[in-house]
Formats: structure tokens, C-alpha cells, sequence
């Protein structure tokens, strides 16, 4: 994995089960907040899944489109954009509305130093998104944060478990799902709140950040040794497939890989395959930020990237310094300022 093409590639082909699932969704996709790190993957991996199953259906990507390559990018590939700032109500009120809504919004870094816009975007714009949308299917992307810090041992929180969201930004994500499912149940909008861990491609995420500094000689932090990921492709992939599993009340859905992953571990993967050394600070401390995706694997099977895979990616892309997006995760924040 050496190029932003041969990236976008693997990151947009559908999978059999992808294209079965779209060919059988009543009405076109509409993402809300597709201009960020996922959305324009995501809309490139369902309009091919569309078109590969000769359905005819928009894919129809809307933003406020801070970067405008990702609009010009997208429209090139036939995918019909709409740039919009979704706080601004005529902006909301003017868009079409569509059967199958994948909601990517939200507002996570910066959030420390502006919290009343933190949870004016993850909680009070999913209401105003909720309620204009309320013949739709909604998948709302949510977050592993709102899950407290688990034992490393504990084989990560499960749906079933409490929520205990640490620090503003998490307790707005909540703030998010429980609005989505208050609209859910007022109006019997079938709704499937995405709690994401973590999804990652040769750009940006925890397994490239971890090789930056095994490869720059930098100390990588232990302190939060423990982490899941899982491939942005795969995690989009469950995305859209998630639009036949929306239910009322909402469904929730650990969305990761499958792997408790060690810190320290990784590194030293990392090291061996660049001929370096791995320096580490601190000790691992006994929790971390973990989800449990059994379920999701349950129903959509295990992720089609390996660990491994990704590993060796990763140090492709790292030793041939491939274009990367300077958004660092913060993965080892652990009182929720991001
Ligand atoms: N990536 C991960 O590993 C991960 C992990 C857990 C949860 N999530 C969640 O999953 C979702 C998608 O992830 P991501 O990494 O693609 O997030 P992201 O990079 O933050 O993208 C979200 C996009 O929403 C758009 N947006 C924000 N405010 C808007 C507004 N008022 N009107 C219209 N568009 C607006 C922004 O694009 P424009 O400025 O172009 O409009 C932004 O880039 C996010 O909600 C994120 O918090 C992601």
C-alpha cells in the first residue's frame, strides 16, 4: 500500500454482502457530514455498491464541505453533493428528503476549549437532523467514548453495560444517542446508534501514529497501552450495512476490531519490520478506553482486514512517506479533554 489510489481503491470495492444488502434498500443514501476523514470513502464505497447492483439509486453527500476537494473529488465519481451547513435551519429544511440517512457529524477536537459548541453539534443538531428526517432510517455515528475507561482484562464494554462518559465531548456524544432515540421513539423513526472505536487508513489513526514514532525514534506512551481498531473500509462497509438494522427504539452497535490490542506490542511490530528500535515512557495503566464488537461480528462477520494486514501497510506507507492527514487521534487522553 504505496499510493492515495491504490488506498481509495481497496477503501471503496463493496463486498457481495454490501451490494445484496443495498440492492434490497428502499430509496436513495444521504450522508450528513461527509466531508470529513470517513465520508468521502464511504459515499465512494456505496456508490459503487449501487452501481454494482444495477439498482438506480443517488448517493447524495452533504457538508459544509470545509475542504472543497472533497466535493470536487466526489462529484467526480458521480456522487451528488450538497454543501450546507446543517446549524443553519433553512440549510437543514432545504435538503431532499431521503429513505436512508448515514448521520457523520460531529465535533470532537477543539471540543475542550469550546464545549458549548460541543454540545450544540453532537446533541442539540441530532434533534433538529432527527426530526426533519423522521421517515427515514438513521444510522447515527457515535463513539466508544461514551463507555468509561474498562479494565484491559475485562475483554472491553458491551452494549449491555452501562455507559459512563468521561469529560464534555463524551458526555455530548451520549447527549447525541439519547436525542436520536427520544425523536426515535416520539416519531418511530428506525434509528441504529454506531458506536465507533477507533477506524483507521494509511492517513491518519492509532496504528500510524504509534509507527511515526517507532520510526522517527520517538518514546511511544504507554500509559494507555491498550487500544481497538478496525479498518476505516470495513468500519464503512458496516456502516451502510447498518441501515437494514435500524429498529425502534434504537439498535446500539460496537463497531471495532477484533483485537484487545497491546501498545507495546504493536510498537515492537512495528520496530522489527523498520529495523528500529521501540523507545517507550510510563507504564501501562490496568484500563483503557475498550469496546467489545462481538456483536458486530456476529452479524456482519469479522472485519476483512486483518491486524496484520494493517501493520504491514502501515510501515509501507510510513518508510515511502506516504500523505498523511496531521489529525492525531488522542488516544491516550484519559480525562476526556480533546
Ligand atoms: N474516525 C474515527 O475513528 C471515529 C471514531 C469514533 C467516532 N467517530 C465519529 O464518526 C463520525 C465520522 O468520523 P470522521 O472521522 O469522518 O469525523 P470528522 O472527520 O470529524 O468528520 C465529520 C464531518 O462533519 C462535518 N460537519 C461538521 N459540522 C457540520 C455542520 N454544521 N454542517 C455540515 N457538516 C458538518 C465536517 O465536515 P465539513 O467541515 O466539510 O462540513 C466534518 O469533517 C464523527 O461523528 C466522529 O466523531 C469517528
Amino acid at each position: 500500500m504505496k499510493t492515495i489510489e491504490e488506498l481509495d481503491q481497496k477503501l471503496a470495492k463493496p463486498s457481495q454482502k454490501l451490494v445484496e444488502d443495498v440492492s434490497t434498500l428502499d430509496g436513495d443514501i444521504l450522508i450528513l457530514g461527509a466531508g470529513g476523514k470517513m465520508g468521502p470513502s464511504l459515499a465512494a464505497l456505496a456508490k459503487n455498491a449501487v452501481d454494482e447492483s444495477g439498482k438506480k439509486r443517488d448517493v447524495i453527500c452533504v457538508s459544509r464541505f470545509s475542504n472543497p476537494e472533497h466535493q470536487q473529488d466526489l462529484e467526480k465519481q458521480g456522487i451528488k453533493t450538497i454543501a450546507a451547513d446543517l446549524m443553519i435551519e433553512d440549510d437543514l429544511q432545504s435538503l431532499p428528503e431521503i429513505k436512508n440517512v448515514l448521520y457523520m457529524v460531529g465535533f470532537k477536537f477543539g471540543s475542550a476549549e469550546n464545549q458549548s459548541m460541543s454540545w450544540a453539534i453532537n446533541s442539540y443538531l441530532p434533534g433538529r437532523v432527527a426530526d426533519k428526517f423522521k421517515e427515514s432510517s438513521i444510522v447515527a455515528f457515535s463513539t466508544g467514548n461514551v463507555y468509561p475507561l474498562v479494565d484491559v482484562k475485562s475483554g472491553g464494554a458491551t452494549e449491555a453495560g452501562g455507559v459512563g462518559p468521561v469529560g464534555e465531548y463524551a458526555q455530548s456524544c451520549l447527549g447525541r444517542e439519547r436525542v436520536f432515540e427520544y425523536f426515535s421513539r416520539k416519531n418511530g423513526t428506525p434509528v441504529l446508534n454506531y458506536r465507533l472505536n477507533y477506524a483507521i487508513d494509511m492517513r491518519y489513526g492509532v496504528l500510524l501514529e504509534i509507527a511515526q514514532n517507532v520510526f522517527n525514534g520517538n518514546p511511544v506512551n504507554l500509559r494507555t497501552g491498550h487500544a481497538n481498531v478496525i479498518w476505516q473500509g470495513d468500519a464503512n462497509e458496516i456502516a451502510i450495512r447498518c441501515l437494514k438494522h435500524c429498529s425502534t427504539p434504537p439498535t446500539t452497535l460496537n463497531v471495532t476490531g477484533p483485537e484487545t490490542i497491546s501498545i507495546r506490542w504493536l510498537a515492537k511490530e512495528f520496530a522489527k519490520r523498520m529495523k528500529k528500535e521501540a523507545e517507550f515512557v510510563h507504564e501501562e495503566e490496568d484500563t483503557a478506553l475498550l469496546s467489545n464488537a462481538t456483536r458486530c461480528h456476529q452479524i456482519f462477520g469479522y472485519p476483512s482486514v486483518s491486524l496484520l494486514q494493517m501493520i504491514d501497510w502501515t510501515v509501507e506507507w510510513v518508510e515511502n512517506e506516504g500523505k498523511t492527514i496531521d489529525k492525531p487521534t488522542k488516544f491516550q487522553e484519559r480525562k476526556g479533554d480533546f
